[in-house]
């Protein structure tokens, strides 16, 4: 059996010491630091000859975490890697996946396209996949997309008496149906108009469904929260009570997740795709799991 050695990108130890600790891999020694003009350097510091390596490296925040990363897993295969995969909670750059306006970069396309072009597999949660619907449409390489509707669907069968869920937008459409055949539960999906960054407004087409239920928002990424912001605002609006906001990737720009709170909302939970204090799903089983599966193949 070829054996794995698990890497983490700067600020992801915790990642690779648990998906290290459930494959089971070893863990890999790395020197990764900025020189005086901003440069990285990356030097590894494990043999890793013949072994497939994983990067952990959940890719919020992306920008600065991306030529750190290419260059590990670019030094990873010049030190004899049999495979190198990218292990990321999160997956940057999926939401802008066509040109709204004319002369947009599809970013996307762009960021699937430099990741095949120097990682073997990529294994990610729950992708802003919309009219995409693969994620083996956007990589050359194999991608594994773990789903985290088991995971939210367990979360709430234990912590919400008499749910019913609420998908802020169609997109969320997908995710809610999926986790409210798993809590047996009813779902509505709200009708979203996005005007901007921060200018949201949603609308409950029937709140029939929901009476006399806890609602529970879900949705797959918390930006701005103005998505989960206008529902809450909506929903209390309506007269019911205040949701439970349940989201994949615990985003939060800026004092999002405090004006969440202050909207009104009841608990706020997230899975740990982002590190956040709202974290209380544990999604690195799954993905752990998805891991193993690709590297069997
Ligand atoms: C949009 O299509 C997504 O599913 C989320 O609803 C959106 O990304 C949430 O963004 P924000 O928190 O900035 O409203």
């Amino acid at each position: 059996m070829t054996a794995i050695i698990v890497f983490a990108s700067p600020g992801q130890e915790e990642l690779a010491r648990d998906l290290a600790a459930r494959l089971p891999a070893s863990l890999g020694r790395l020197e990764i630091r900025s020189f005086p003009d901003g440069e990285s350097y990356v030097r590894i510091d494990s043999p890793v000859d013949g072994c497939d390596a994983v990067i952990a490296c959940g890719l919020d925040r992306p920008n600065s975490k991306i030529v750190p990363l290419l260059l590990l897993a670019s030094a990873l295969k010049e030190a004899g890697a049999r495979r190198v995969v990218l292990a990321a909670p999160y997956l940057a750059y999926m939401r802008q996946d066509r040109a709204f306006r004319s002369g947009e970069a599809v970013s996307a396309r762009i960021l699937a396209h430099l990741l095949s072009s120097y990682f073997d597999g990529v294994v990610t949660v729950d992708p802003h996949l919309h009219r995409i619907h693969n994620l083996n449409e956007l990589f050359a390489v194999g991608a594994l997309a773990v789903a985290a509707a088991p995971a939210l669907a367990e979360w709430i069968l234990k912590n919400v008496g008499t749910p019913a869920l609420v998908g802020p937008d169609s997109e969320s459409e997908q995710w809610v149906s999926d986790v409210a055949g798993r809590v047996n539960c009813p779902y509505v999906v709200l009708d979203k108009i996005r005007r901007g960054d921060r200018d949201v407004e949603v609308s409950l087409p029937s709140s029939e469904s929901l009476r006399g239920r806890t609602p529970v928002l879900i949705d797959d990424i918390v930006s701005t929260a103005r998505t989960m912001i206008a529902a809450t605002r909506h929903i209390l609006h309506l007269g019911l009570p205040a949701p439970v906001c349940v989201g994949v990737h615990a985003i939060f720009s800026g004092d999002a997740f405090e004006e969440l709170t202050g909207a009104g909302a009841g608990r706020i939970v997230t899975c740990n795709t982002v590190r956040h204090s709202s974290n209380a799903i544990d999604i690195r089983p799954l993905m752990a799991a998805a891991i193993a599966d690709m590297l069997a193949s």
